[in-house]
């Protein structure tokens, strides 16, 4: 027949010599060929209706461990009675347990199957025997052998006594019952039909070789033809983490843009993190519960002493700016706590203090560190996209197209900006995006321009956009996740899911 390939010509031809049914090991025997060649060819016959395969699953029992040692060197009760007898039939019970070398947890098992068993009595601390020469093996003892001797028996094949033997060996742990799947191949009438032809077995070549076509033999070989249709097998090679991608598509989209990326430290003082951004230094968002502080060191350096004056100055009563301050007397050692940064905006007003001259525009992708509880939508560690463009003339009109340039670039389209609140910027706004699979709005960032409160002691004369939100909300919105934490779980399942390209 046409179509059919080495293999299942092979099995097809096994099947016959046996009569038409077999199992997958008599077929591989008779048809020279290993278990899973069968197996593949046994699929595709039965796909084309030549034979069928039937699936019997048998419960099998095998030895455990112990059950393994007491084939070889008998079971306690046994061990006990030939010590018994060796000492004249009666004995001191924990004598004759340590002289058949029985610990104190087998000993009294030994004892009780000795009783059960009818070859022996207990009377207080002394055991006497009832037989006085050796039994012949009990049944559970010959079950014990045979299975050892075979390896496995088949459940089934037993009779009654046999299966109560089982179950009480396997009470003592001494079996286990496993199920097998067993294999049977059976030729349909089609199958037979072409069976009894007889198919011609011409060796099929897979793969066409340089000599092969120097020498011309190709002429006379047979090619396997090949269903190209047909799965193939799944591999999952090796790839950048899903995050760490979003992580370069934010980068490339900023570089795109005209932004230069700025990086700074994990730890920074509570001065760039808090104070120079005019957040006062009783601000709840710098307690504990909010904010990691360093044990060791504790403490950091200050900038400049003018720059330190002048963001005191402007904490306490407004200095230069037209503002009242938050009207308190500033700590310089409040300032110089150490934190894990909280946000990256730390690293873009440190730029400002060392680069005023405009345009600016830069940004950053960072890790920063929150006091929060994990949930699906907060993590204690995350990362930060951060921007600012300085410029003679820039609106908060431009920062929205800004940021609309960027999240569209990132592909999403449905964003709105909603009114908002920072210390440091005025006006302040926050960009949200609409998660279908969540079905509400979330936050992508927060927004606004920089209060004269922290440009003036950092010497900006110019209007300053500034932008800052999670990386991974962004994440969640483009890799479908409801839970934020997926990103951080190594999930292979879900990292093998996650295409490579989207
Ligand atoms: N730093 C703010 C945050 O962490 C975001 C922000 C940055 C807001 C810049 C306004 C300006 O949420």
């Amino acid at each position: 027949m046409a179509g059919l390939r080495l293999h299942e010509k092979r099995v097809l031809m096994a099947l016959r010599m046996l009569n038409g049914k077999a199992s997958v090991d008599d077929v591989a025997e008779k048809g020279d060929l290993a278990h899973a060649a069968v197996m593949r060819a046994a699929l595709t016959l039965s796909e084309k209706g030549l034979i069928r395969v039937h699936e019997k699953r048998w419960k099998v029992a095998i030895l455990s461990q112990e059950g393994e040692y007491y084939a070889q060197y008998g079971l306690p009760e046994r061990r006990l009675l030939r010590t018994l007898l060796r000492l004249g039939g009666e004995a001191d019970v924990d004598e004759a347990a340590q002289e058949a070398g029985l610990d104190a947890k087998m000993a009294p098992i030994a004892l009780g199957w000795l009783k059960r068993k009818n070859w022996g009595v207990i009377k207080g601390k002394k055991c006497a025997l009832t037989v006085n020469m050796e039994p012949p093996p009990t049944i559970d003892e010959k079950l014990l052998a045979t299975i050892f001797e075979k390896r496995l028996v088949k459940v089934e094949d037993l009779t009654e006594d046999l299966k109560q033997a089982l179950e009480a060996l396997r009470k003592r742990n001494l079996v286990e019952i496993e199920e097998k799947v067993y294999r049977e191949l059976e030729l349909t009438e089609e199958g037979w039909r072409i069976a009894r032809k007889g198919v011609e077995i011409v060796e099929e070549v897979t793969q066409l070789t340089p000599e092969l076509i120097v020498s011309g033999h190709w002429r006379n070989v047979r090619l396997t033809k090949f269903d190209v249709t047909a799965p193939g097998p799944v591999v999952y090679p090796g790839k950048v983490h899903p995050l760490q991608q979003i992580i370069q598509r934010a980068r490339e989209i900023f570089l795109e843009m005209g932004f230069t990326e700025i990086r700074g430290p994990l730890v920074e003082t509570a001065f760039w993190n808090f104070d120079a951004l005019f957040q006062p230094q009783d601000h709840p968002a710098r307690e504990m519960m909010d904010t990691f502080y360093l044990a060791n060191p504790q403490t950091g350096r200050l900038p400049s002493k003018r720059l330190v004056e002048a963001v005191a100055k402007t904490h306490e009563d407004g200095w230069i700016t037209g503002s009242k301050g938050w009207r308190y007397k500033w700590s310089g050692e409040e300032a110089k706590k150490l934190v894990l940064r909280t946000h990256t905006t730390a690293e873009t007003v440190k730029y400002l203090a060392t680069h005023k001259k405009p345009p600016i525009k830069v940004f950053s992708v960072d890790r920063v560190y929150r006091n929060e509880q994990v949930t699906y939508k907060h993590l204690a560690e995350f990362h930060q996209i951060e921007g600012i463009v300085v410029d003679k003339k820039v609106t908060l009109r431009d920062l929205m197209g800004t940021l609309k340039t960027f999240y569209t670039k990132f592909g999403i389209e449905k964003i709105e900006f909603w009114p908002s609140y920072f210390p440091y910027t005025e006006p302040s706004a926050q960009a949200v995006a609409y998660h279908p699979k969540l079905k509400r709005w979330i936050e992508l960032c927060g927004m606004g321009m920089f209060r004269p409160e922290v440009l003036a002691p950092m010497g900006i004369k110019c209007p300053v956009l500034a932008w800052g939100g999670g990386l991974e909300r962004l994440a969640m919105i483009e890799l479908g996740l409801d839970d934020i934490r997926m990103l951080y779980a190594n999930n292979v399942g879900w990292l093998r899911r996650t295409p490579l390209c989207r």
